[in-house]
């Protein structure tokens, strides 16, 4: 039996108040993530993606239905308890890196143990394993300003990581690397997702991004449109992508 990591049950998200114009942003969304899948989230703007995943994450919270993460329902959580749920069970790869300037590489990955209070005796193991995971340990002394996008997004992914959470979570993680640095990331994740069986639901506009995945959910107006499996190679399912797409309206879903 495969372990559910994420499961979202008929999630509603309204916006604006009552007796003003409101608007489903989400309109009861249902799917089950399990245990070591890479899971990519696709559909038009304006379809509920970043609503879905701001949900996800507790940065947002739903007006109707279920979120359960690692078992808890975070639906039914306070906001003390939560902040900790996050810091603890989640890690996000944004677009724009949000490494901070100040501080080296080593320290950025290290910095939501150092949060947490582990004590760096601990903390030195761990960065030293997900950096070498990422091949990030020849620049681990230097500062985000040194090294390469390509460079500062795997550090980013060392950070989601470094901690182990039950799942990670990007958002566009490629949206503003080149083409070979997203391919080295997008080889990097697949390796911590193949390799060491992380979790991962990846929010992407590109059907590039999104055919590293195994599995596509297709949201439209805020509900499921379609759901897609890799079957063979990944250039076959990046080709099927694009039909999806292509049935949804848009070539940039
Ligand atoms: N804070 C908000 N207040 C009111 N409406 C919102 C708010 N945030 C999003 N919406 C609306 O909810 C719907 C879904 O927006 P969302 O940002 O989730 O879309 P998206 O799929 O991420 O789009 P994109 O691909 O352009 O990023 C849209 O109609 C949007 O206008
Ligand atoms: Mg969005």
């Amino acid at each position: 039996m495969k372990t559910p990591v994420v499961e979202v049950s008929n999630v509603k998200k309204v916006y604006g108040k009552a007796g003003e114009n409101q608007s489903y942003a989400l309109n009861g969304v249902s799917f089950t993530i399990h245990e070591g899948e890479f899971v990519g989230i696709m559909g038009p703007s304006g379809s509920g993606k970043t609503t879905l995943l701001n949900v996800i994450s507790t940065l947002d919270q739903a007006t109707e239905g279920m979120v359960r993460i690692a078992g808890s329902d975070i639906t039914k959580m306070k906001q003390g308890a939560l902040s900790d749920f996050r810091s603890q069970k989640l890690g996000f790869i944004f677009q724009d890196f949000n490494l901070l300037e100040n501080l080296t590489i080593y320290e950025n990955i290290a910095l939501p143990l150092s949060l947490q209070g582990v004590t760096s005796r601990q903390i030195g193991p761990k960065v030293q394993k997900v950096a070498e995971t990422l091949g990030i340990t020849a620049i681990l002394h230097k500062n985000p300003a040194e090294v390469s996008g390509g460079q500062k997004q795997r550090c980013a992914a060392a950070r989601a990581l470094v901690h182990e959470p039950a799942i990670i979570l990007g958002d566009e993680p490629t949206g503003a690397l080149d083409s070979k640095n997203a391919t080295s990331l997008l080889t990097a994740m697949t390796n911590l997702n193949q390799e060491h069986g992380v979790s991962i639901m990846l929010v992407t506009h590109d059907a590039y991004s999104a055919s590293y995945c195994e599995r596509i959910l297709f949201i439209q107006d805020g509900e499921m449109y379609k759901e897609i499996h890799r079957q063979s190679s990944r250039e076959d399912f990046y080709r099927e992508i694009l039909d999806v797409l292509a049935d949804l309206g848009t070539t940039k879903a």
